[in-house]
């Protein structure tokens, strides 16, 4: 199967993703939906052959259309995969997060249990080449890991279509928005689901002289979050997103009886001061306990793949993925459920941090049960 996409939302990301599908090449975008003028001329200028539709019902419409992208803001994305079901549904790569509401769980559940078709869902740090790497010598280094820490220091929020991501209403939160990105890792990583979680954020330095309607933007900028699992390993995030001078952005750490393997990555190269020269270079380091002698290797992404995007050429490597899954040749690597996990834990984060307590995942009524 050639795989040919419709896309739904075509903002900042939606962008990346089509400078990343024009990578591939089989695929290409038959029908783009974006209701806002600025962001659709800028799709169509990407896309010369794609048709602009004016909704989901019309992008359906487009027979050539065999998988979806869905790239528009957060608050949106169940609705829209509830349409697509019901109209005709296709293999769909959705963006982050799943969902955003903790009273969404039965429509989720709804859903699982009637989408004929693959549903992934866009996790793209899980394809960073640095952090690719450091998985896959994760075992060897660690001897099996007992603690993993993520810490994320970055620039704030970027400017969206509406402003969507100033409100939690629309985002879901920052700990759910952003971070179920490094929650999904650590279940991808720790290969076992989460039981208990303990948080503590707030916003404490971003948006808060900006007023949209006269309203005040509630989104939070730093976290601590402490995850404890089922088979006994423990993680921890770090959050803070008035850290844009630190020369990484992410800096993770797996430690087990032999040893420590880090992966430090940059941000957005775009974002880095030329006059600093070249941005730093992604780095994975193994430091055994016997003999020491830690070992740094540096991970340099294809700067083609750097220029599609800012994501460290993960975008890419999803789709490649992704349109195996979608033609029935390879498996759903980031499937339904979790997708739904990221957002759960970042949920219970948000939960923890407001009430003072630990939120025991069973007890939520937002958790994923089996099916
Ligand atoms: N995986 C990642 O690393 C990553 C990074 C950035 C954004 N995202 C996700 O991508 C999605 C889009 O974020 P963005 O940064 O591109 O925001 P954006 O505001 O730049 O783009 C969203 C687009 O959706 C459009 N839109 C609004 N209502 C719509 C509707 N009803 N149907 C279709 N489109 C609609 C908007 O006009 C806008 O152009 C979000 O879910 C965000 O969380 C993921």
């Amino acid at each position: 199967m050639k795989p040919i996409y419709g896309i739904i939302g075509c903002g900042m990301m939606g962008q990346e993703h089509l400078r990343n599908i024009a990578l591939l090449p089989e695929a290409e975008v038959a029908a783009i939906f974006e209701p806002d003028a600025g962001m659709r001329a800028a799709a169509a200028a990407a896309v010369p052959g794609a048709l602009m539709v004016d909704s989901i019902e019309d992008l359906l419409a487009v027979e050539a259309v065999n998988c979806l992208l869905i790239a528009s803001p957060n608050y949106l994305h169940l609705a829209q995969l509830e349409k697509i079901a019901a109209i005709r549904p296709l293999p769909v790569l959705v963006e982050k997060p799943l969902f955003t509401a903790p009273e969404d769980a039965p429509r989720l559940a709804a859903l699982r249990a009637a989408y004929p078709q693959p549903i992934w869902v866009a996790m793209e740090y899980r394809y960073m080449p640095p952090v690719a790497r450091m998985i896959s010598e994760a075992e060897a280094a660690t001897g099996g890991i007992r603690m993993l820490t993520i810490r994320e220091h970055r620039f704030p929020f970027l400017h969206k279509v509406g402003n969507w991501n100033r409100f939690n209403r629309n985002s879901g939160g920052t700990l759910v928005e952003k971070c179920c990105h490094f929650f999904d890792l650590m279940r991808h990583i720790l290969k076992s689901d989460p039981v208990r979680i303990m948080a503590s954020g707030g916003q404490a330095v971003n948006h808060k002289d900006e007023s949209y309607d006269g309203e005040r933007p509630d989104i939070w900028d730093n976290a601590y979050v402490i995850v404890d699992f089922a088979s006994g390993a423990r993680a921890m995030l770090e959050l803070c997103m008035f850290a844009e001078g630190a020369r990484y952005q992410e800096e993770i750490s797996a430690v087990g009886p032999d040893g420590k393997i880090e992966c430090l990555v940059p941000g957005p190269g775009r974002f880095w001061p030329p006059h600093l020269g070249e941005p730093p270079v992604a780095q994975v380091i193994v430091s055994p306990r016997d003999p020491k002698g830690p070992r740094m290797v540096e991970i340099p992404v294809d700067p083609q793949l750097l220029e599609a995007g800012d994501h460290n050429g993960s975008t890419f490597y999803q789709h490649q993925r992704f349109v195996r899954a979608a033609a029935g040749a390879g498996d759903v690597e980031v499937a339904f459920n979790d997708g739904w996990w990221a957002v759960a834990m970042g949920l219970a984060a948000q939960q923890s941090a407001m009430t003072g307590q630990a939120v025991t995942l069973a007890e939520t009524a937002y958790a994923p049960r089996r099916k």
